[in-house]
């Protein structure tokens, strides 16, 4: 049909044609795999800001309507009515599970938790302050040195074992490194407990006394942990797919999303917000703070604003904004000011036209962290938190990649701008 034909002219005159791919929902895309063999040009697009990087059933996210979509179910209905584990099988086998499926589901996941004692071993090789998203990058890695032999990425069920101990072994890691940062023990996993129970414990509990994880937390937890599961091609999911494209051990091409998600710019931003709303201190420091996010000069950025897709309210933002009184309220923090401030921040920023005219609305990270908070997670482990949910994303698409018979490996073209070619100078010839 014609009216999926994209042509394009070149200088010269020669018409190159274009089919569009329509998907779902969504943009369609033009599909330019022949453009550089017809007409000898790339596109430019830094950023990827109008580029599909590839095709996925995973996520949909709609930035203007503010909808995002797991397997095609409204996030908002999977935080009403789901859990992660639930939520994470669906992510990954792409629809949810009967009883039957799930159950077993979460029992692998269960008996899948300890890891090998000699990773425990490398935190004493930190510091007690490393950040620990440098350490989690590091032990996550160190995976693929346990499993380089074991894991044939081309087998699905090796793939399926793989996002099994991965999924698994994120919380005994994450809280090891949290452990390791404060000089406590390491404890070990609970396989009575749930998956969100099971990492508080190892968080927060301590041999010298019984501890009781508060089932409040617990639920608190898991509906982050549904919220930050996936988010389409985000920086991290594209870092993880690239590296996994290279056909790279796939525990070390997780330790790369976590390395990517680490930034300020995305996963670390719910860490930035937290030290934002900190230094701000006071209601009467906003007006300043909203000014200096507006000066181009400043280089500031009102953290856990704005997005890449979202030109909308980011609909995980709305999901834990209503939650966050509720959550402080039942854990006795809600006298926490940061909220207080925050809303207020929301509240003056979402008036002034800079931001209306820029359509910068809080995304997930600008409340996350008054929970996290509330939960008793410091500012610096929040993006580790962030990670641990993540990895369910980051398996999906790269399973979904690693099973496509078409994958090829990621290897982008550039627009060069450096010198002409010039000839080797001998350094007494050189001024
Ligand atoms: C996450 O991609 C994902 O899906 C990510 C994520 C996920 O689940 O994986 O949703 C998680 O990373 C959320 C984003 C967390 N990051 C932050 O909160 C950091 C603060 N936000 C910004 O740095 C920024 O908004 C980004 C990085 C999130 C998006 O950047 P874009 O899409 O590249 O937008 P841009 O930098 O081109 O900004 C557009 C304009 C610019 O002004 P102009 O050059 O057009 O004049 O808006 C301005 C920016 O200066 N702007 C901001 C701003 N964000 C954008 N100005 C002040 N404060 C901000 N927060």
């Amino acid at each position: 049909m014609q009216n999926n034909i994209y042509k394009l002219t070149d200088p010269q005159g020669k018409i190159s044609e274009f089919p569009l791919r329509e998907g779902t929902f969504g943009p369609g895309t033009l599909d330019i795999g022949s453009l550089y063999r017809d007409l000898d040009v790339f596109t430019f697009d830094p950023g990827f800001v109008s580029t599909a990087s590839c095709e996925s059933k995973v996520t949909y996210i709609d930035g203007d309507k503010g909808v995002l979509l797991y397997r095609g179910y409204p996030v908002e209905q999977l935080a009403e009515r789901s859990s992660f584990l639930e939520v994470a099988y669906l992510i990954l086998y792409g629809e949810l599970p009967i009883r039957s499926q799930l159950d077993s589901f979460v029992n692998t996941i269960r008996h899948h938790s300890l890891v090998n004692e000699a990773i425990l071993r490398f935190f004493t090789g930190f510091h007690y302050d490393a950040h620990p998203m440098a350490m989690m990058a590091a032990v996550v890695g160190s995976l693929s040195a346990f499993y380089h032999d074991s894991t044939d990425i081309h087998n699905p069920r090796h793939r399926e074992v793989f996002a099994h101990r991965i999924i698994s072994k994120m919380p005994t890691l994450a809280a090891a490194v949290y452990k390791h940062g404060i000089g406590q023990p390491f404890v070990y996993p609970k396989n009575d407990l749930d998956y969100c129970a099971n990492f508080l414990n190892m968080l927060f509990s301590v041999p010298a006394e019984p501890y009781q994880v508060d089932s409040v937390a617990a639920k608190a937890l898991d509906l982050l942990f549904i919220l930050h599961a996936d988010h389409e091609q985000n920086a991290s999911t594209s870092t993880v797919r690239l590296a996994g494209s290279s056909g790279t051990n796939p525990y070390a091409a997780i330790a790369a999303g976590i390395a990517t998600l680490w930034g300020p710019a995305h996963g670390g931003a719910n860490e930035a917000v937290l030290n934002m709303l900190r230094e701000i201190g006071d209601v009467k420091n906003i007006d300043k703070v909203i000014a200096k996010a507006k000066d181009k000069n400043s280089g500031f950025r009102l953290m856990g604003f704005g997005h890449r897709v979202y030109k909308n309210y980011d609909p995980r933002a709305k999901i834990i904004r209503a939650t966050c009184h509720k959550v402080l309220q039942k854990l006795g923090r809600d006298d926490d000011p940061q909220l207080e401030l925050a809303l207020r921040l929301e509240e003056i920023a979402l008036k002034d036209d800079y931001f209306i005219e820029k359509k910068l609305y809080p995304n997930v990270d600008f409340y996350s962290g008054i929970i996290y908070r509330a939960l008793g997670i410091p500012a610096h482990m929040m993006t580790v938190m962030f990670a641990v949910a993540r990895t369910v994303g980051w398996v999906a698409h790269w399973q979904e990649m690693i099973a496509d018979p078409h994958m090829k490996i990621g290897r982008p073209r550039q627009l060069y701008t450096g010198s002409p070619k010039r000839e080797y100078l001998d350094i007494g010839k050189r001024k």
